[in-house]
């Protein structure tokens, strides 16, 4: 680690408010049996979509929501991959760490294999092939990453719920259970991948019990705080975009999106260079050299012309 990283590093642990979540992990160890054969070659969450790596997405998520220390859970045979694609952070002012999921084991497992980088500390899960994009999602995420005691989950009312774990409300907006992919939905609103979770989600992960299809669910997690009244379920407006690029559809679909919502508007969406400059969490020279390291082109010229603006 060089003396400037070390610096930073430093700096950010002494400054690091305890009273909000810092921590945060990318799981992205899937096998991607579902995107095969596409997935032969390399995780699904190393494929590209539009013009980056799809980890650059809930990469940039995590920025966004102010976390700057982050454990990516990799599959074994892809673990040099993401550590070639993100390497240790610092070209986006973040630390990142490696983990290998060796099972798969369901979602819930993010936090058992994940346990020595949370060491009892609240921390953020957002799934690999999960992409947000909306002006409000800065904003509901530091809401949700300042509360340390409760659990925090996002419910988006998607056309097919059976595809996802799904919320039910009562009349007064209160969600009264959980279920992971129902055949008959009790709602039409999805729990989308991006989880906030106080201190105890290690040890409350080490509680499940195997689903029927062999995994650790998210959904059986969070319906133990659901259980002890501390979950917290965020309906996202229809103006926030959520895509699980999971099938062969949404992942064309995320690439359409991205192009042609940076195209309308002139500006690069969820490019974790460019969160990274608006956070503050690496100045315009550093972001200058990063850039200056690749051969020029429509991505990083994108970077160095918001760079002109800021
Ligand atoms: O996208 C939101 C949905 O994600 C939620 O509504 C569901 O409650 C949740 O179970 C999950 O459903 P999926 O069927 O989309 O999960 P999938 O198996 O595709 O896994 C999501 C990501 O997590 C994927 O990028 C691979 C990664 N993963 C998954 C499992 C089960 C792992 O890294 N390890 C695992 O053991």
């Amino acid at each position: 680690m060089d003396a400037l990283v070390l610096k930073r590093v430093l700096l950010w642990v002494i400054m690091a408010p305890a009273d909000r979540i810092t921590k945060g992990i990318i799981l992205a160890a899937g096998a991607g049996t579902r995107l095969s054969p596409a997935t032969l070659p390399i995780s699904k969450i190393l494929l590209p979509v539009y013009d980056r790596p799809m980890v650059y997405y809930p990469l940039s998520t995590l920025i966004m929501a102010g976390i700057r220390d982050i454990l990516v859970i990799t599959n074994e045979s892809d673990r040099e991959n993401f550590e070639r694609t993100l390497r240790d952070g610092s070209q986006f002012g973040v630390r990142i760490t490696y983990e290998v999921q060796y099972v798969q084991r369901g979602i819930s497992d993010a936090f058992i294999v994940g346990e020595r980088f949370i060491d009892g500390d609240p921390c953020v899960l957002v799934l690999g092939d999960n992409i947000f994009c909306g002006d409000d999602m800065e904003g509901i995420m530091s809401e949700a990453a300042k509360d340390v005691s409760n659990a925090t989950v996002f419910a988006r009312w998607v056309p097919d719920p059976d595809r996802f774990g799904v919320a039910e409300f009562d009349s007064e907006g209160k969600v009264i259970s959980l279920e992971e992919k129902p055949k008959d939905p009790k709602s039409n609103y999805a729990v989308v991948g991006l989880y906030f979770y106080p201190g105890d989600a290690t040890a409350k992960a080490k509680t499940l019990k195997l689903s029927s299809r062999g995994e650790l669910e998210i959904t059986d997690l969070n319906r133990l705080y659901l259980d002890e009244g501390s979950l917290r379920v965020k309906t996202m407006g229809n103006l926030t975009m959520w895509i699980d690029a999971g099938t062969f559809g949404s992942l064309l679909e995320s690439a359409e999106f991205v192009r042609s919502t940076e195209k309308r508007f002139g500006i690069k969406v969820l490019c974790p260079e460019i969160e990274a400059l608006k956070k503050g969490f690496v100045s315009k020279e550093e972001m200058e050299a990063w850039v200056a390291s690749f051969k020029e082109n429509d991505y990083y010229d994108a970077i160095t012309k918001f760079m002109e603006r800021m």
